[in-house]
C-alpha cells in the first residue's frame, strides 16, 4: 500500500531517509465540526500538489477531488455524518467474520468510545477507516465518499483528513519535539515559518509548550504520548483516531490522555477511541460502541447506559431460549 512517505517533501523526506521510520498518515479538507478558534483556519493554504512533470519525489498523484488539497467542501457534505458503515463484514478467516454486519452512523463532532475484549476487532474497525484494511463487503462513508472503493494513489488524501494515535506513541526517539510533530506538515510541503508556528501551537495544546528542542527519547511514557497527539493534530483532521492510546500509561496518565483527547474534542474534533480499560469508561458518559464476536452493540450514554442495553437483551434473551436465539451476554454467562 502507498504510504505517506512516498508523497514526502524536502525536510521530511531526508529526515525519514536518515533513519526514522515513514509516518504513515497526515491531514486535511473534510470540513471539522466547527474551527478551533485558535487560528485562521489554515485547510485551504496548503497549495495544490506539484503538476505532472515535476521530478518523481514531487509528484503527488492527481485524487478524486474532495480530497484534494485546496478543494472547498460542499454545504451539502458539511451536513453530512463524518462517517458510516454500512452493512460492513470484514474476514481474516474465510469461516469467520472479525467485523459481522456493523452499521453505525458517527455524527460530526462526536466523542465515541469504541469498546470490546481483546481481540474483539477494535483496531480492524478503526484500520478500516484509515485504509490499513479494506472491508470485504458493505460500503465505509467518510464525509460521504466510499472508502472502500478508494484506489491507493488516493488513500494519502484521505489520511490528510485523520489524526491517528497508537498504544505505542510511535515516535521517532532520536528526534526532537518539535521534528516529530514538524513531519506532518512537512510531508504537506508547507512552508517552513508556517510549520514552527502551527508545531508550537500543537504543543501548547498538549501542555508541552517550549519542549520543541527536547529529544523525544528522553520523555516520560506520558510525555511521549502527547508528541504522538500533537503530531496526530497539529494538521487539525476533521476526524481523530486513537487505538488504545493509553494502553501503555500507569491509570493516573491514562485519565489525564483522556482529558487531553476531551479538550480536543471540544474544539470541535470528531474522536473515535478505542480502549478495552473499563476504568476510563467508567469515568465518562460518553457514547460507546461496544464490538463482541464481530458484533456492534451501542450505548448512547455510557458504561451504565451500555450495562442497562444488556440487561434488556438477556431479557429478551430469555424469552427467545425455546427457538434457539443465544446473546453473546448468554454465552459469556455460561462461560464463567
Ligand atoms: N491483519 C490481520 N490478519 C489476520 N487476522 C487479523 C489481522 N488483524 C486482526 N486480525 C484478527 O482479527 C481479530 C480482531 O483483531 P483486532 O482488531 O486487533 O482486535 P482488538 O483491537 O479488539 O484487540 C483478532 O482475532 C485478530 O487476530
Ligand atoms: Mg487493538
Amino acid at each position: 500500500m502507498a504510504s505517506s512517505f512516498e508523497f514526502a517533501h524536502g525536510a521530511a523526506r531526508e529526515r525519514i531517509q536518515r533513519g526514522g521510520a515513514p509516518l504513515d498518515r497526515s491531514s486535511f479538507s473534510c470540513p471539522r465540526a466547527r474551527s478551533s478558534g485558535t487560528r485562521r483556519d489554515m485547510r485551504f493554504s496548503l497549495g495544490e500538489p506539484p503538476r505532472d512533470g515535476e521530478p518523481r519525489d514531487r509528484k503527488v498523484v492527481r485524487p478524486f477531488a474532495f480530497f484534494r488539497a485546496g478543494a472547498h467542501p460542499s454545504a451539502a457534505a458539511s451536513q453530512r455524518p463524518i462517517l458510516v458503515f454500512e452493512d460492513v463484514f470484514k474476514f481474516f478467516r474465510p469461516d469467520q467474520p472479525t467485523l459481522r454486519d456493523v452499521n453505525l452512523t458517527v455524527e460530526r463532532g462526536e466523542f465515541v468510545f469504541v469498546t470490546g475484549p481483546s481481540g474483539a476487532g477494535k483496531s480492524t474497525l478503526l484500520q478500516l477507516v484509515y485504509r490499513k484494511q479494506t472491508p470485504d463487503e458493505g460500503r465505509i462513508l467518510f464525509c460521504g465518499r466510499d472508502i472502500a472503493r478508494l484506489t491507493g494513489d488516493s488513500i494519502p488524501y484521505l489520511r490528510r483528513n485523520l489524526g491517528i494515535v497508537f498504544q505505542d506513541f510511535k515516535i521517532i526517539p532520536h528526534w526532537t519535539v518539535f521534528e516529530n510533530v514538524a513531519v506532518a506538515l512537512e510531508i504537506l510541503a508547507m512552508s517552513k515559518r508556517l510549520i514552527r508556528s502551527r508545531v508550537s501551537e500543537a504543543l501548547e495544546r498538549v501542555g508541552l509548550a517550549g519542549r520543541g528542542e527536547d529529544l523525544t527519547g528522553a520523555l516520560s511514557g506520558g510525555e511521549q504520548q502527547r508528541v504522538a497527539v500533537a503530531r496526530a493534530i497539529v494538521t487539525e483532521p476533521a476526524l481523530l483516531l486513537a487505538d488504545e492510546p493509553t494502553g501503555n500509561l500507569d491509570p493516573h496518565l491514562a485519565l489525564d490522555i483522556l482529558t487531553l483527547f476531551e479538550e480536543i474534542h471540544a474544539t470541535g474534533t470528531t474522536v473515535l477511541f478505542a480502549t478495552h480499560d473499563h476504568t476510563l469508561l467508567e469515568q465518562r458518559p460518553h457514547r460507546i460502541v461496544y464490538i463482541d464476536e464481530g458484533r456492534v452493540r451501542e450505548a448512547r450514554s455510557g458504561l451504565r447506559d451500555l450495562r442497562a442495553t444488556e440487561a434488556t437483551q438477556d431479557d429478551r434473551d430469555r424469552h427467545q431460549a425455546g427457538s434457539g436465539v443465544v446473546s453473546m451476554n448468554a454465552v459469556r454467562a455460561r462461560a464463567r
